[in-house]
Formats: C-alpha cells, structure tokens, sequence
C-alpha cells in the first residue's frame, strides 16, 4: 500500500490493485507508475489472478499525468516513456491471469494499462479513448502497438487519429472489451472471474497465457512450436494427473 495504489490479495492469491488517486481521476503519476512496478513484482509469487481497477465510482484511470508533462523536455519524456513502457510490459508478461475492471473513464495510459490486461471488462459508465492526439502527443505507452492488434488496425487508427472517447457498448462492439456490466455489479462479477481462475490449475493457466500471448508476437511457426513444447511439458504435472484422473473418476477435480 502507498499513497497512489492500495493491493489486497485473498486466501487463494486473487490479488486487487487498486489505483487510488481519485482526486485525480487516478491519473498515473511517476510515483504511482513506480508503485504499480513494485507491487506486481512483489505479488507475483504468491497470485493465482489479478484484478487491476481504479478508486471512486467516475474513472480507472484517467491517462499519463498532464500536468506532469507539460513541460518535460525529449529526454524526461524519454525516462517517462520507460517507465511507462516498463509497467505496461510487466503487467502484459505477469505469469498469472489479469483482469482489467474498468470502472470509468480510461483514457491514455489508462486505456494502455487496460490493453496490456489478459481481459477488459466496463461499467455501463465507462469511457475510453486514446485521447493524446489532442494533447500534440501520440500513444506512447504500447497504444499504438497493442490496439491495433486487438481492434484491428483501421479501428486503431481511428481512435488514435480522431482522439474519440467512445462509451462502454462501443468498446465491446470493437471488441475492445469483452463485457460492459453494471457499475454496481462489476465488482462482484470481476471478483468471482478471478476465484474461478485461482482455482485452475496454474501450471497449465500460464502455459496457455504465454502460448496465446506468443499468437501476436512471433511467426506461426515459431508459434505452433511453442505450443507442441508447452502442452507435453504438461504431462507428469500433479494438475495433469489430477485432471484426467478426476474426469476418469466421475467427480471435480482439486488442483493443487
Ligand atoms: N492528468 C492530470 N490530471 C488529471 C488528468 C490527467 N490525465 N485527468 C484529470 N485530471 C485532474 C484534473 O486536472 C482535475 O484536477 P484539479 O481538480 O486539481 O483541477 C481532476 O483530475 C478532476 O478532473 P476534471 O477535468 O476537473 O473532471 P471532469 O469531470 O470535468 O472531466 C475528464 C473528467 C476525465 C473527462 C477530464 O479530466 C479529462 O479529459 N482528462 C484528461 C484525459 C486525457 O486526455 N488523458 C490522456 C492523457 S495521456
């Protein structure tokens, strides 16, 4: 816990990272970019899914800081752009199933936090975008990189071209996210997604995130290869074992 994001984790390692900047509309600041560093990589161990979302009921995150760029020059927007990239990349590459609860605005870097999340789900009320175009600035935090290949890239480039805030049902008809629920309900929901995945078996969870995220990051081949290796290393696990032994057996299985 520190002033800019508090992490709780349950019994079976559902851990919930909050960024808690609401007076800001939780804008990520260095500090609170640092924080969300640290506490990824001191949870790591112990979390089975992770849940990322934003304080208050109006916003997850509403972008980079502003009034922090304003007047950076190229190389304090360099050391900003690392930073930033750093967190991005440790979110995207955490071993563990993440689920983005986009509880409001996601704008910017708020949005760039959602998109390296495994899932995205959105409050009724949710608004994202990526706005920088209106700031004289791109993306700059993986957007570029990471929306067109979940949107597809003319969607992409409109976004990031027109700098439009869409509402949460566009999001999903972009497939930007895959649930728009309920403001009220969506903590609750994204909650028991996460016990549902604490409870799969984690050797085979995390196979199947690297084999997935590999889909959009090397050829084919590559792809396929790793998908060969990963699924026989499987067998001989107690998971594996347990498994096919309970399916066998008529009755659920209880992994480790
Ligand atoms: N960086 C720094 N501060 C931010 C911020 C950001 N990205 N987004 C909001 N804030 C601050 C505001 O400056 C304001 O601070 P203040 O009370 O000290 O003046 C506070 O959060 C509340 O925001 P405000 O704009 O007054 O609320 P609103 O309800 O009128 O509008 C938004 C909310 C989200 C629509 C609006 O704040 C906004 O457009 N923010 C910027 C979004 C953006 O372009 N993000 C991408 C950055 S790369």
């Amino acid at each position: 816990m520190t002033d800019s994001i508090s992490v709780e984790m349950t019994d079976r390692g559902v851990t919930t990272l909050t960024i808690t900047r609401p007076e800001k509309l939780n804008a990520l600041n260095v500090e609170t970019l640092e924080s969300i560093a640290d506490a990824l990589a001191d949870v790591e161990p112990d979390t089975r899914a992770l849940i990322l979302t934003g304080a208050g009921d109006r916003s997850f995150v509403a972008g980079a800081d502003i009034s922090y760029m304003q007047d950076l020059s190229t190389p304090e927007a360099q050391a900003y752009a690392e930073l930033g990239h750093h967190v991005m990349d440790a979110l995207s590459a955490f071993p563990a199933p993440t689920i983005a609860a986009i509880n409001g605005y996601a704008f910017g870097g708020g949005l760039e936090l959602t998109l390296a999340c495994d899932i995205r789900i959105a409050a009724e009320n949710a608004i994202l975008g990526h706005t920088e175009i209106d700031l004289g600035i791109i993306p700059g935090w993986g957007g570029t990189q990471r929306l067109p290949r979940l949107v597809g890239d003319e969607r992409a480039r409109r976004m990031i071209f027109f700098g439009d805030r869409i509402d949460a049902e566009t999001a999903a008809e972009y497939g930007l996210v895959s649930e728009v629920m309920p403001a009220e309900e969506l903590t609750t929901h994204v909650n028991e997604m996460a016990d549902v995945l604490a409870f799969k078996p984690q050797v085979a969870l995390r196979a199947a995130k690297e084999a997935v995220s590999l889909a959009t990051e090397t050829t084919l081949d590559a792809g396929l290869s790793f998908e060969q290796r990963a699924w026989s290393g499987l067998f001989g696990t107690d998971d594996q074992q347990e498994g096919m032994a309970a399916f066998l057996e008529d009755r659920d299985p209880a992994f480790e």
